[in-house]
């Protein structure tokens, strides 16, 4: 793997620093980083569940020197928050507190949406969906069913991966790596 850029150093350190170990990891930053580049002129990213900031860090890295894309990034806890109050966020970044099935309608639409909390995914996943233009990427995080404990959540994402994989308005891939991810499309011919 290649080294962690800068800016995903200082977001895991902090992430650290307050005991949080649900991060993202490398090999799903990397992707989420990669996508992040095809981000049409003046579009739109949107990250549920924002944590310390390590996926906002990956996003960011992936934009480089962009400032013509949208990044929003939603986190219902004020202390994680507030860790992020300190960091020297660029003007086309946002981090929005609230739920996120509350805000989601609320938004617009989005050109790549990294989903990555309870909300938005395991519940409220429709709502997801719902804000993805046309030819829009969805990359869902923790589908390796292996990284569950409980038979409750085996069974809530084995319920969302048939989701994702049956749904006549996205083309989905499995990606067995890291811990594990559905990387989607929005078709755009399909209402
Ligand atoms: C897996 S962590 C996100 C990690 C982050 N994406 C990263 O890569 O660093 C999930 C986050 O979603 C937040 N979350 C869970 N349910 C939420 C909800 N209904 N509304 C807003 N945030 C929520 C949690 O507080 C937690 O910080």
């Amino acid at each position: 793997m290649k080294a962690v850029p800068p800016l995903v150093a200082a977001a895991e350190m902090r992430a650290a620093e307050h005991d949080f170990g649900h991060s993202c990891q490398q090999g799903v930053g990397e992707l989420l980083s990669f996508l992040a580049t095809t981000t049409p002129p003046g579009g739109r990213i949107l990250e549920l569940g924002t944590g310390f900031g390590v996926g906002l860090a990956w996003i960011l890295t992936g934009l480089g020197s962009r400032v013509d894309v949208e990044v929003v990034t939603i986190e219902r806890d004020s202390e994680r928050v507030a860790s992020l109050a300190e960091v020297d966020l660029p003007a086309h970044a946002s981090i929005v507190e609230g739920d996120i099935e509350t805000l989601l309608p609320t938004l617009g639409q989005f050109d790549l949406i990294f989903a990555d909390a309870e909300a938005g995914k395991w519940t409220g996943l429709e709502l997801t969906i719902s804000a993805l233009a046309p030819r829009a990427l969805l990359l869902v995080d923790d589908m390796d069913i292996s990284h569950h404990d409980s038979s409750h959540d085996r069974s809530t994402v084995e319920v969302v991966r048939k989701a994702l994989m049956t749904d006549p308005r996205l083309t989905a891939v499995e990606l067995n790596a890291s811990s594990g991810m559905i990387l989607a499309s929005r078709r755009a011919e399909v209402p």
